[in-house]
């Protein structure tokens, strides 16, 4: 066998190995898979390219040269998901702890670059101590080298991070900035400084898992817009997520086979909302019986759960789903549910992605825990991010849209395309009780019985104002439909909108409420 060929099999053996069979089992030992292990999982079978088998590091201090493992600590390459082309690293944990050297941020940075240039998401596997300790600074600028490209790909291709282990200090940053983070429970961790440093500054004890795991990322700071029970799952998540989005900003999701002679009209609807307008119900029964095949691709599930959003398809055509979950806090809009859905909205309105917005929401949430924390600024990111967005925008409004609430939620005036209401909608500028109480404040104060007289200013307010033919007068809603109609109508309005084309102002860039 020629020499060379007979070192490229030895190379590429080698290079299977990562930081050894010692350090594999170890990685085993821990529930985690390797970072070869993981990227075959991930990718259609048999369909990975690797880059850069053969890169190492170049560091000669302390001892360093007599370490030198093939690929420097990441895999790279590219491979398709469902068919389409996705380019991918993986950070090996049994090199160096994954950690980050000034060849493998070279190594990310170029598929990265390469991904811009082809127009193809980007999927980092995430599984590493953080910074090459042994490089210093060198190791710092390889990461600001990733923060950047994160930053310069926003928008233009999906960016979408795993983490399967370690995840800390500035390291946290580059997923920070990717449009998706997936987290697998009790073996991933993110945080700016760990418990040894938390305990020193606060003198608060907390677990790694408490301080930064999966479900705290997942359900307190919304760090994390997934949470699965393993690393199985976060791969079949990435793959189903995979199936909504384009490829890029310039392309648009791949519509589904659909069934447009079939009758698809859903009588279930018309029973769904409580008779008393106090009594909670949930949303995701709606958007279930709403869209095809019943399936909704939840996002952020345990944050802010007042309010839902995720993937659906309606006629066969991908959508984003923003919808008031009135089965939570009375569907109230907080600080956090308008975060929530402002980035939604903002990902989905960057990759053409058409908005649905269910509306049942009493107004934003009262409080000084609330006005103190900035529900001002943090609520107008969610009118910023509806008003910006150019991509077709259908409300239906199924109860309450009340105050500032109904302009905020994709109302005509923010150019929502199709707005309908169901009849038991009610559209004022406040709920019945609150409005007679200022309203007919003295007259109420002056009646011989003034709880009987407010119980008849509210019927007499609810029959007025608390419907949706006020609205529709005005055409601020373009129908008021039968709730067993939905279903179709939205089929016909998403495929009337296919065409749609609408532009914002030219600028360098807005400046939304931060
Ligand atoms: C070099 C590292 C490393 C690092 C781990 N290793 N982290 N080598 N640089 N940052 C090596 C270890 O020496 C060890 O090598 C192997 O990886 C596995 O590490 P263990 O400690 O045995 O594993 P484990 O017990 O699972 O602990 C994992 C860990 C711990 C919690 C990540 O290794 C750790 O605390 N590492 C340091 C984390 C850190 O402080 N990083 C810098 C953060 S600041 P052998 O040869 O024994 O297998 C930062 C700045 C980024 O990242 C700034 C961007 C702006």
């Amino acid at each position: 066998m020629n020499e060379n060929l007979e070192k490229l099999y030895n190379l590429r053996e080698e290079a299977q190995l990562g930081g050894g069979e010692d350090r594999i089992r170890k990685q085993h030992e821990k529930g985690k898979f390797t970072a070869r292990e993981r990227i075959n999982m991930l990718l259609d079978e048999g369909s990975f390219d690797e880059s850069d088998m053969f890169v190492t590091h170049r560091s000669s201090d302390f001892g360093l040269e007599q370490q030198k493992f093939l690929g420097d600590g990441v895999i790279t390459g590219f491979g398709k998901i469902n068919g389409k082309l996705v380019a991918v690293f993986s950070q090996d944990f049994t090199v160096f702890g994954g950690s980050l050297s000034e060849a493998h941020a070279e190594k990310i940075c170029k598929i990265m670059d390469s991904a811009m240039k082809l127009g193809i998401p980007i999927i980092g596997l995430n599984d590493s101590g953080g910074a090459r300790i042994q490089e210093g600074v060198v190791s710092l600028g390889g990461y600001a080298d990733i923060f950047l490209r994160n930053t310069l790909a926003s928008g233009v291709v999906p960016q979408i991070s795993a983490i399967l282990g370690p995840s800390a200090g500035g390291a946290v940053y580059s997923p920070a900035i990717t449009d998706f983070i997936f987290m697998a429970r009790n073996s991933s961790y993110m945080f700016v400084t760990g418990p040894n440093v938390v305990k020193t500054v606060t003198h608060e004890e907390v677990s790694f898992e408490d301080l930064g795991g999966a479900d705290t990322h997942a359900s307190k700071s919304g760090v994390a817009h997934f949470a699965m029970d393993n690393e199985v799952e976060v791969f079949e998540g990435i793959r189903k997520l995979m199936s909504f989005i384009p490829q890029n900003w310039k392309d648009k999701p791949q519509d589904k086979f659909f069934d447009f002679s079939q009758n698809y009209s859903v009588p279930e609807l018309n029973e769904i909302i409580p008779d008393n307008p106090n009594k909670p119900y949930d949303m995701k029964k709606v958007i279930k019986l709403l869209v095809d095949d019943g399936e909704f691709f939840e996002v952020h599930k345990q944050y802010a759960e007042n309010i839902l959003v995720g993937f659906s398809r309606i006629g066969g055509m991908s959508i984003g789903i923003i919808a008031n979950q009135p089965a939570v806090l009375a569907g109230v809009l907080d600080i956090n549910s308008s975060k929530k859905a402002a980035r939604f909205v903002r990902f989905c309105d960057a990759f053409n992605i058409p908005l649905l917005v269910l509306e049942d929401v009493p107004g934003f949430l009262p409080g000084t825990e609330q006005e103190w924390n900035g529900i001002i600024s943090n609520g107008a990111k969610l009118l910023f991010a509806f008003s910006e967005a150019t991509v077709p925008k259908i409300t239906v409004i199924t109860r309450k849209a009340y105050g500032g609430a109904y302009d905020v939620m994709n109302s005509k005036h923010i150019r929502g395309d199709f707005n309908f209401a169901w009849p038991t909608s009610e559209i004022a500028v406040m709920g019945p009780k609150g409005a007679v109480e200022i309203i007919f404040n003295k007259e109420i104060k002056n009646s011989e019985n003034p709880e009987a007289r407010t119980e008849e200013l509210i019927e007499e307010y609810r029959k007025k104002f608390a419907n949706p033919f006020i609205a529709a007068e005005r055409g601020y809603v373009d129908d008021v439909i039968v709730p067993s109609e939905t279903r179709v109508r939205l089929i016909n309005a998403f495929q009337t909108l296919k065409t749609k084309v609408d532009e914002n102002p030219k600028k360098k860039h807005s400046n939304i409420p931060l």
